[in-house]
């Protein structure tokens, strides 16, 4: 027993999950001083203080730590809390500590608890007595608070312009098909003709509204915690406001406790993320469906398709699948935040700690889908011919044919009706669509059928005719996606 849990010390266990940040050293032995060594006479037992450490994690805060530290220290600098020449000799190493990180010259070392401990004992070892001023009027609480909030005001713009890369693929696409009709479809019946235009253009609608939610998350996170300290606020005379300046928030946040407790902003951010992966989860199995042998819609890219190491015939659609698959996990994700915030008394609890991994992961494996999904569809060939042909068969005209009698003075049920019975006719003679008939048998049902109806039941005058905004029309889709287009240069600008 004990020999395991020895080796498993030793090995202390890298991060499950690939993090952009910079390399930490991942063999660490032993542990390294914590921060609140001096309360506790007896040194932590290293599974255990393993078992409790982030610094896998929030070694990805690091540049956003030593820009929250710079800020601070300044700040006590100024306000005399600190000599101001100690100030400027940490912003001067934190300057270093950032260069040297970025060089690859200092690894992060992930013996330390956290990414907060690494910096402040490397300033210490540094610095000496300066060091160890940078922390007056802080705790890990607000600092983490305000690093998370650094991090995302950074990334979360480059994740809304990877949507935005995405859905121009996909609206570039759209502006190609504006006369390519297809069936569309609800409960996954034929429904209406409507054009491959119209329905990528119906995604990036999705795509527009997952962009701007990101925005309005950004929105409310845009409040500096720091000068908030464990919950309560500080004795010293800081200057909060100063400081959310010069990190670029709107303001200081309102209340300390709220400003350590709340984790609001990685909830809206986690379901901006489940819900955008939801959309491409959906926009997914319509490529699943359209790829299949029976629809027949769609040839995805060799180079974008797996084979079967069995049946030789393969050609599967793999990636549309797996990104469907990983909607799952982020919007698993969401629950676990969810879930840990649910029950949690004020303010700070170590249970927050899971709050990064779990916003991280879901971040980062939606910018990775976006991506593929981008190059699924930029590569894939459309079968227009045959997706023209499925929309003969499944009277798709029986609504235009209802709607003709509409224009032609009869109330709606009724024309409904009559087209029901149309439609039952044509499948009992074995018709696929409903200009089979002929005009004397059309006018046994109603005498306002004339002969321009056959030319109002192709699918192309179906889709031409539903003009109104927000319809099929090939003008109204062009205009559709110049709304979208502007919309989303207004959230990326
Ligand atoms: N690693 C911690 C987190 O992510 C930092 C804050 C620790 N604060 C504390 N009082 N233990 O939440």
């Amino acid at each position: 027993m004990k020999e395991t849990r020895r080796r498993a010390v030793k090995k202390p266990s890298p991060t499950k999950r690939k993090q952009s940040s910079p390399n930490a050293k991942q063999s660490a032995t032993e542990v390294k001083k914590p921060l609140w060594a001096g309360r506790l006479a007896e040194k932590p037992e290293e599974e255990a203080f393993a078992f409790q450490a982030s610094i896998n994690v929030d070694k990805r805060l690091v540049f956003d730590d030593i820009t929250g530290s710079k800020a601070h220290a300044a700040m006590l600098g100024r306000q005399g809390i600190i000599p101001k020449d100690s100030a400027a000799k940490i912003v001067r190493e934190l300057n270093n500590i950032a260069a040297e990180i970025k060089s690859g010259k200092l690894e992060i070392d992930a013996a330390f608890e956290d990414i907060h401990s690494f910096l402040e004992a490397t300033l210490t070892q540094r610095l000496g007595d300066a060091g160890k001023m940078v922390h007056a009027g802080r705790s890990r609480n607000d600092q983490v608070a305000v690093d998370f909030r650094l991090y995302l005001k950074r990334e979360v713009p480059l994740l809304q312009a990877r949507i935005a890369e995405t859905t121009n693929t996909l609206l570039d696409t759209a502006q190609l098909h504006l006369t390519s009709t297809m069936p569309g479809y609800t409960h996954l019946q034929k429904a209406q003709p409507v054009t491959l235009g119209f329905h990528l253009t119906a995604w990036c609608a999705a795509l527009e509204r997952d962009i701007s939610r990101f925005s309005g998350a950004l929105t409310r996170l845009d409040e500096c915690p720091l000068g908030s300290g464990a919950l309560a606020g500080t004795t010293l005379p800081l200057d909060r406001k100063s400081v959310a300046q010069e990190l670029g928030f709107r303001g200081a946040s309102v209340n300390a406790m709220d400003a350590v407790a709340d984790r609001d902003f990685a909830l809206e951010l986690s379901s901006a993320c489940a819900i955008t992966m939801v959309h491409l989860s959906r926009f997914c199995e319509d490529v699943v469906l359209w790829a299949s042998e029976e629809f027949k819609f769609i040839d995805l890219a060799e180079s974008w398709s797996t084979g079967s190491s069995i049946m030789p015939q393969k050609k599967n659609p793999d990636f549309a699948e797996l990104i469907r698959g990983k909607s799952a996990r982020v919007t698993g994700n969401l629950l676990t935040l969810l879930t840990l915030l649910k029950g949690l008394p004020y303010a700070y609890n170590k249970d927050l700690q899971e709050d990064k991994e779990s916003l991280f992961d879901s971040m980062d494996t939606l910018s990775i889908c976006l991506r593929m999904f981008a190059g699924m569809m930029k590569s894939a060939k459309f079968n227009l011919k045959r997706m023209k042909a499925s929309c003969t068969g499944g009277f798709l005209e029986a609504t235009d044919t209802a709607e003709y009698l509409v224009r032609k003075g009869l109330p709606f049920r009724q024309a409904h009706e009559t087209a029901a019975h149309i439609v039952r006719e044509c499948i009992e003679k074995a018709h696929k669509h409903i200009g089979a008939l002929t005009l004397g048998e059309l006018k046994k049902h109603s005498k306002l059928f004339e002969e321009d109806i056959f030319k109002a039941l192709t699918p192309a005058a179906c889709v031409k005719g539903r003009i109104l905004p927000g319809g099929p029309a090939p003008k109204e889709v062009r205009r559709q996606i110049k709304v979208l287009r502007k919309k989303i240069q207004n959230h990326v600008r």
